[in-house]
């Protein structure tokens, strides 16, 4: 190691002068990511339109930039494992596998920039990456970070895989720095969190505030029900933990949206986008955008569910009640004296009818209407005492958008980008 990377791994280390400082996902990310539907596949002889290469990532900010996505707020392009050439470049930095990524990711940035997206990047800290790619070993933070930078990359995944605890808890806090350094706004995504259990004491969730734009807390998510349904039941049995964790420009991430892929029903789709939705989860699909269904264009491109995600107050939601009957719900507070909503069901029979009212959850007295987010409905001449019932499918939700009717009149019709709450909460 040089004196200058013993002076930058010292200075990393000095309280306070961490921090990262980069203003960026004030809300949760939105975008695309590779990895949960594209792996590791690397044989572009054999496959070549889903191999991890640069024609995919052009594929997926065409998409992106052509179907309305961006118009929405998807608008990371990220590429995740299995970018890179098995050995550093003779100056010793990153670099890409030259015959999948022939025009260099610079030149990549530069197809994503020019279509109004941005570039996101994976690396590991560690000795390798979690598929066995060059590693970003602690004498390395600062040359990636540079290198990062001078590509144009606008997001970095920094997985945990191949090093030890020690090593990570330096070198986390060392990469926020370095990223810093580079004068490039570049949002950082942390898996530390991942790798120390996800709780406390092994985990400071506000020191991570602190160095994170963004955390994975927990286990990768699998194209299944089964998957999203642990995933959503180890963040709420563990919420007083996590809950207070999130905020603007600082998230938990349960990881990526598989919605659109061959393992959930719709019901189970809507239920994981509302969820999300509740959670102030990134917003960073994984799926193959070039033949989405039309079913599921429509949920993730349900533009109140996006507006509920991407509330400016920031508060992640909670589980308020888990019922006998294997009934859930969840509720988050939003901006303006409203509120969401979701009724889940676990259960494995026909639609449920569930009943309650306003005031056994927490509402105040007074009068409401609930827009159901995916009938488009609205129900009016709610108070807190009504008596509610809603149908919820088995493994599907009902999410309600509540506001108190005395504030805010009806919203008006859906006509930009997410009109409903644009137009009544000035969103921009
Ligand atoms: C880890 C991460 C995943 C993905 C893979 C890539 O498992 O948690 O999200 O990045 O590594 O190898």
């Amino acid at each position: 190691m040089g004196y200058f990377q013993v002076v930058f791994l010292l200075l990393a280390l000095i309280p306070g002068s961490t921090g990262l400082d980069n203003g960026l996902l004030r809300t949760p990310p939105m975008g695309w990511m590779a990895w949960e539907r594209f792996r590791c596949d690397i044989d572009c002889r054999k496959d070549p339109t889903n191999c991890i290469s640069e024609k995919l990532f052009r594929d997926m900010a065409d998409r992106l930039s052509e179907d309305g996505w961006r118009e929405l707020g998807y608008e990371y392009v990220m590429i995740d494992d299995c970018w890179m050439s098995m050995q550093r470049g003779s100056d010793g930095r990153l670099q890409p596998d030259s015959d999948r990524f022939p025009g260099g990711i610079a030149n990549l940035a530069r197809y994503i920039h020019d279509r109004g997206l941005k570039l996101g990047i994976y690396a590991d800290m560690g000795s390798a990456t979690c598929m066995g790619f060059p590693g970003t070993t602690l004498d390395k933070v600062e040359l990636d970070a540079q290198t990062f930078a001078s590509w144009g990359v606008d997001y970095l995944k920094f997985d945990g895989c191949h090093s030890n605890a020690i090593e990570q808890l330096i070198g986390y806090p060392l990469m926020s720095k370095a990223l810093n350094w580079t004068g490039r706004p570049i949002a950082y995504s942390c898996s530390l969190p991942a790798y120390l259990g996800g709780l406390p004491p092994n985990v400071n969730y506000s020191y991570l505030g602190n160095i994170c734009n963004l955390w994975r807390n927990y286990d990768d998510i699998e194209d299944s029900w089964a998957s999203v349904q642990s995933i959503l039941d180890w963040f709420s049995t563990n919420q007083d933990d996590l809950q207070p964790a999130a905020g603007p420009g600082h998230w938990n991430d349960p990881d990526m949206l598989i919605i659109g892929n061959f393992g959930l029903s719709l019901d189970q789709a809507q239920a994981q986008m509302a969820l999300w939705a509740i959670m102030a989860a990134p917003l960073v699909m994984s799926n193959d955008l070039r033949t989405l269904s039309a079913d599921a264009r429509a949920i993730l491109q349900n533009r109140v569910a996006i507006g509920i995600n991407q509330d400016p107050r920031g508060i992640q939601g909670r589980r308020l009640l888990q019922e006998l009957g294997h009934i859930e719900v969840y509720w988050r507070p939003l901006s303006h004296s409203a509120n969401a909503l979701v009724f889940l069901s676990l259960r494995q029979d026909m639609p449920y009818l569930y009943q309650n009212s306003l005031a056994n959850l927490n509402f105040p007295a007074g009068s409401f209407e609930a827009y159901d987010v995916f009938s488009g409905k609205t129900l009016s001449g709610l108070t807190d005492h009504t008596i509610f019932t809603v149908s919820i499918n088995p493994s599907g939700v009902v999410m309600w958008y509540v506001y108190p009717v005395k504030q805010s009149p009806r919203p008006p019709k859906d006509t930009g980008r997410y009109p409903y709450l644009l137009k009544k909460y000035r969103m921009s």
